[in-house]
């Protein structure tokens, strides 16, 4: 994902009479069905019936637009019969903190090799970004290889490349040696120049490519409606899959050779004693050999990782679409930030359209509607073929300063390893660490480790690292701002604002039953100031990518603990307190 985000780029560059108002079709989909299907399904034959009609049409029941944010992935259940972590006194090889795709394939690497692994995790096993990525497995730098190599130079992106490609490799072997049925598909890559740009993106990066070695062809022209005369590279041999499928076998294979998970378990501290290193969690200890922070966000770092990495908030959107509409490839334009495309296989003679886009830095914008909204005019001015929307969702990715993660031995630490950064290309980026960490800790050569050596420095990423820095800066100044509200009493049902009150700002939430929640506006990591996030029902920190719910649970690294609770007085002096009246919530976040 490109760290230089251009709003311009998120309006659509050239609108079809093809194309649909957006938002209105949308709803329109998801209004006649959801108001058709009550009266239909009062008999079981009128359901029936109801069903085959719209089984005719290529719908499918459960896939009408639901306005939460919720991945095309998050129905598969990647591990629903893992505990809490109970107890003190566990001992293992490797503890892992952290089960997205980075921590379960390190895991399994290790558990192949006849490691005892625990793996921890403070909300559902894959439930964090992973469940809201978009699976492109791709093994070029997704910021461009000549952005790349004006900061690394040619040897390293060739490196880097050649690392990428290997975790793709990897997927493959795996799904199949283990025979996990997770549509892994082989696909061509397309890079077609943006509509209403020129081509000089597409020859750069043409050289740049060939400069490290990876094939590449030029063309002119895809199969998506007004780009038959773009200028298009195209990249054999990339990848897709479902990443809950793939993980869902890995954690089988996990366990059948002993290794063990515990979801809802919070690591609070990670400690390094005599030799070995103590992890801490709500549920009890655990004390092992080495252990591996894959928390997307580290958690072990305060400043010296996260001040070289920035985190965006990137919106993806599915729609189902015929089969055979469009070729099954993985398409990306020139723009910054690029729209993408790609295919999920679905039933019956629909598949899903994933496009994605819209990144702006976490926590600066709160316009969901309006991204969506383009992306969606974007995808119809392309692909006419796309039909009803069947999911909307959003999550965020670190973007480092010179485009690739920080893998390796924890700055300082002997016995723990960090998993951060990935740039846009996490999944990838999840195998590639779990390759680096497990030779490390089994004491083997790590090729690549260098690339991603997290104590690297990049004088020629200093320009990303100051503008990235700004945001801080910029942050606690909002510190001394009025609040977005006067009073709380004009805070309205299932709205979120900062109040200010005397020296503190107060992020205060009122849910559609009028239930008011208070807490500090202080980020619990650093102390940065939150914003609120109205898509995905929670507050945001701008300055290292964490999430809290509204009742102030941490959702994302790198906070650990709560929000403080706060007390709110009305304009008329009345004390209206935290957590206030309303019936109790029913989620405190979407679908993760
Ligand atoms: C919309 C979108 C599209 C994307 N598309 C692509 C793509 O096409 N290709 C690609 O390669 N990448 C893509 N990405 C990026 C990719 O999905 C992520 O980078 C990747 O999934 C991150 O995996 P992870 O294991 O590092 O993090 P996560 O999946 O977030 O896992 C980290 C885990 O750590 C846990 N954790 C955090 N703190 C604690 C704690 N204190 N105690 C215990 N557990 C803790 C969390 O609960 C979480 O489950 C996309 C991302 C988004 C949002
Ligand atoms: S995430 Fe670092 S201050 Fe909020």
């Amino acid at each position: 994902m490109p760290l230089n985000v251009s709003p311009r780029a998120i309006v659509p560059k050239q609108p079809s009479p093809l194309a649909s108002p957006p938002v209105a079709s949308t709803r329109r989909w998801a209004g006649q069905v959801r108001t058709q299907r009550p009266a239909g399904t009062s008999h079981p034959i009128g359901r029936l019936i109801l069903k085959l009609i719209l089984d005719r049409l290529d719908f499918q029941m459960d896939h009408f637009v639901d306005r939460r944010s919720k991945s095309l992935w998050m129905d598969v259940a990647v591990a629903p019969s893992v505990r809490p972590l109970q107890g003190d006194g566990r001992e293992c090889d490797v503890v892992i903190v952290g089960a997205g795709i980075a921590g379960i394939s390190t895991a399994y690497e290790l558990a192949i090799e006849a490691s005892h692994v625990v793996v921890l995790d403070r909300g559902k096993i894959a439930g964090g970004i992973t469940a809201r990525t978009s699976a492109h497995l791709a093994p070029l730098c997704d910021d461009l290889t000549s952005a790349m190599i004006s900061l690394r130079g040619e040897e390293m992106s060739r490196l880097f490349y050649e690392s990428q490609a290997a975790a793709v490799d990897r997927i493959e072997e795996i799904q199949k040696q283990e025979s996990i049925d997770c549509d892994f598909r082989r696909l061509d890559g397309y890079l077609l120049q943006a509509l209403n740009t020129d081509s000089k993106i597409i020859e750069d990066e043409f050289e740049a490519v060939c400069k490290v070695g990876a094939p590449v062809h030029r063309l002119v022209g895809v199969p998506l409606a007004h780009c038959e005369q773009q200028h298009v590279l195209r990249y054999p041999r990339q990848a897709t899959f479902h990443p809950l499928k793939y993980l869902r076998g890995l954690v089988a294979d996990i366990e059948a050779k002993g290794g063990s998970f515990h979801c809802d378990t919070v690591v609070e501290r990670i400690e390094e004693r005599d030799g070995k290193v103590v992890v801490t969690t709500g549920g009890g200890t655990i004390t092992a050999r080495a252990a591996v922070v894959a928390t997307n966000a580290p958690i072990v770092d305060r400043f010296a990782l996260h001040t070289k990495m920035a985190p965006y908030r990137t919106y993806a959107m599915a729609f189902s679409i015929p089969k055979g509409a469009i070729p099954d490839a993985l398409y990306w334009d020139t723009l910054d930030p690029y729209h993408y495309v790609r295919l999920q296989p679905g039933d019956g003679r629909t598949d899903f359209l994933i496009v994605g886009g819209g990144d702006h830095k976490s926590g600066e914008a709160d316009d969901a509607e309006l991204r969506f909204q383009a992306l969606e005019a974007w995808t119809r001015n392309l692909i006419p073929a796309a039909q009803g929307v069947t999911h909307r969702w959003s999550g965020q990715v670190l973007d480092t300063i010179d485009y690739a993660g920080f893998i390796g031995k924890n700055p300082g630490s002997n016995n723990i390893y960090v998993h951060t950064g990935d740039s846009g290309q996490g999944m990838t980026h999840g195998v590639v660490g779990a390759m680096i960490n497990s030779a490390l800790i089994l004491g083997r050569e790590a090729r690549w480790a260098e690339v991603y050596k997290p104590s690297r420095k990049t004088l020629a990423g200093m320009s990303n690292f100051l503008r990235e820095n700004m945001t801080a800066v910029k942050n606690f100044a909002e510190y001394l701002a009025p609040g977005e509200l006067g009073d709380v009493s004009d805070l309205k049902a299932g709205h979120g604002a900062i109040i200010r009150q005397g020296m503190s700002k107060i992020a205060a939430y009122r849910d559609p039953s009028g239930k008011l929640y208070a807490r500090s506006a202080a980020c619990t990591h650093v102390g940065c100031h939150l914003h609120w996030n109205s898509f995905e029902t929670c507050w945001d920190c701008p300055c290292h990518g964490s999430h809290f719910a509204i009742d102030g649970t941490p959702l994302n690294g790198p906070a650990i603990g709560p929000l403080a609770e706060a007390n709110i007085k009305t304009r008329s002096g009345e004390y209206a307190g935290a957590d206030q009246g309303g019936e109790p919530p029913t989620s405190l976040h979407s679908e993760t």
